[in-house]
């Protein structure tokens, strides 16, 4: 019999969605190869690529995912995540922003604060809704806005006001497809925190031009103001219909790897964003959701100690920076990130951030990963341990007094 089918040969790139042209890959990842490729050849880094914290999850919080894994929570457990640990988020969210939260039917357990993000995009982005982002910031919220079909909005920050976002520099940016505003305070890479104020107006601003908002909240307890916690959008009446929170276990309880996270809206926010969750990650890892309980519930202490131990960094890192002639930097009153101005030393921040690492092992993050608004900086992560950044901030000053005596 004579073979009629006809082969035309397989280009994967031609087949891809479009939607993939619209994103790039991470830019961090790729710092993260280098580290590797260099420690293998027996090279010193120090670490401030990372954004994760660099401590053990608390034992206890282990110990409660072990002890349900031996009771045999194995199946899956509900779409919105079990009710140990909602009814334990909405009492941290109450806690945190002195609104009454109904964790049993505000919150959605994710795989991660990315998810929650990624789920709301998907859940309210129609294609051609735009989506204000400050610039610089996370480039997650870009990608993901980009995959739903939506337009991000980048609203320019500047070093000489912290890194905050302008409420009228947003306004200015509003136009009839703007759906939703992004805040993340405290911010990555800046640390920037949004004041209450500032919040406040920002509130104004989505209520008059009915937008929701994303307020992500992933460090609004690594903070070094007065309070224990960082001001919430939510927190402001009126907010609480239109704002979805999102907020995870990744950097207040060292827990990256077990991939938690929650959002926290009204009812009918929350029922749109389980219509999507129910055919992304179904549902999280049932055991590790019993460990996650216990973190929220349990003793606070292991978090106030992280946070005096990234504190204690942060004062080593800013003086060590200050005291480093050429270098500019805004104090940050959040997160684990520094983002000083390198520009006195070289136009590209990432020709700066391949010399450190190259040279001189110091691993950090050109600030244009994270925005044009970030060009002119580079991205410090002090997840690393007190020694690293003592040694770091000297390292650091030799690096940069050797590339100025080079004569760039
Ligand atoms: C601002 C911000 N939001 C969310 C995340 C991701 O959190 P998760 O590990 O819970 O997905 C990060 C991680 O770096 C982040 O910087």
């Amino acid at each position: 019999m004579q073979n009629t089918t006809t082969t035309t040969q397989f280009n994967p790139e031609a087949l891809m969605a479009e939607r993939l042209g619209k994103v790039p890959f991470s830019g961090i990842r790729k710092v993260f190869d280098k580290v590797k490729e260099l420690e293998a050849t027996g090279k010193d880094v120090i670490h401030w690529q990372i954004g994760r914290p660099d401590f053990d999850t608390p034992a206890h919080i282990k110990e409660a995912a072990i002890e349900s894994l031996r009771k045999g929570e194995v199946h899956y457990a509900p779409n919105l995540g079990t009710l140990a640990l909602r009814k334990a988020i909405g009492n941290r969210t109450t806690i945190d922003t002195g609104v009454k939260v109904n964790g049993e039917t505000q919150s959605i357990v994710m795989a991660g604060a990315n998810e929650g993000i990624m789920v709301s995009m998907l859940a309210f982005i129609n294609p051609g809704d735009e989506v204000i982002i400050a610039n610089p910031n996370w480039h997650h919220y870009k990608s993901c806005v980009s995959l739903a079909g939506g337009v991000p909005v980048e609203v320019d920050t500047k070093e000489s006001n912290g890194f905050v976002l302008d409420p009228r520099d947003v306004e200015a940016k509003i136009t009839p497809k703007t759906k939703m505003l992004c805040i993340t305070s405290p911010g990555n890479p800046t640390g920037a925190v949004q004041s209450a104020q500032s919040l406040k107006e920002l509130a104004d601003i989505a209520k008059r031009h009915n937008l929701l908002v994303m307020s992500d909240e992933i460090y609004s307890r690594i903070y070094y103001g007065k309070e224990p916690v960082a001001p919430s959008i939510y927190s402001v009446p009126g907010m609480e219909e239109r704002t979805i929170i999102i907020n995870g276990f990744s950097k207040t309880y060292s827990m990256d790897g077990w991939r938690l996270g929650w959002t926290v809206a009204s009812e009918q926010l929350t029922r749109a964003l389980l219509k999507v969750r129910q055919y992304t990650t179904v549902c999280v890892n049932t055991f590790i959701q019993a460990g996650a309980a216990h973190a929220l519930n349990a003793d606070q202490a292991c978090v106030d100690e992280m946070v005096g131990q990234f504190a204690a960094r942060r004062e080593i890192l800013l003086k060590g920076i200050k005291d480093i002639p050429g270098l500019t930097i805004a104090e940050p009153l959040g997160a684990f990130y520094l983002f000083p101005n390198i520009s006195a030393f070289c136009k590209s921040s990432s020709e700066l951030a391949d010399y450190l690492l190259a040279e001189h092992g110091i691993a950090t993050v050109a600030g244009s990963v994270f925005g044009s608004a970030g060009e002119g900086h580079i991205r410090i992560a002090y997840s690393c341990s007190t020694d690293e950044c003592t040694r770091g901030v000297q390292r650091l000053a030799q690096a940069l007094a050797a590339f100025k005596a080079r004569g760039y």
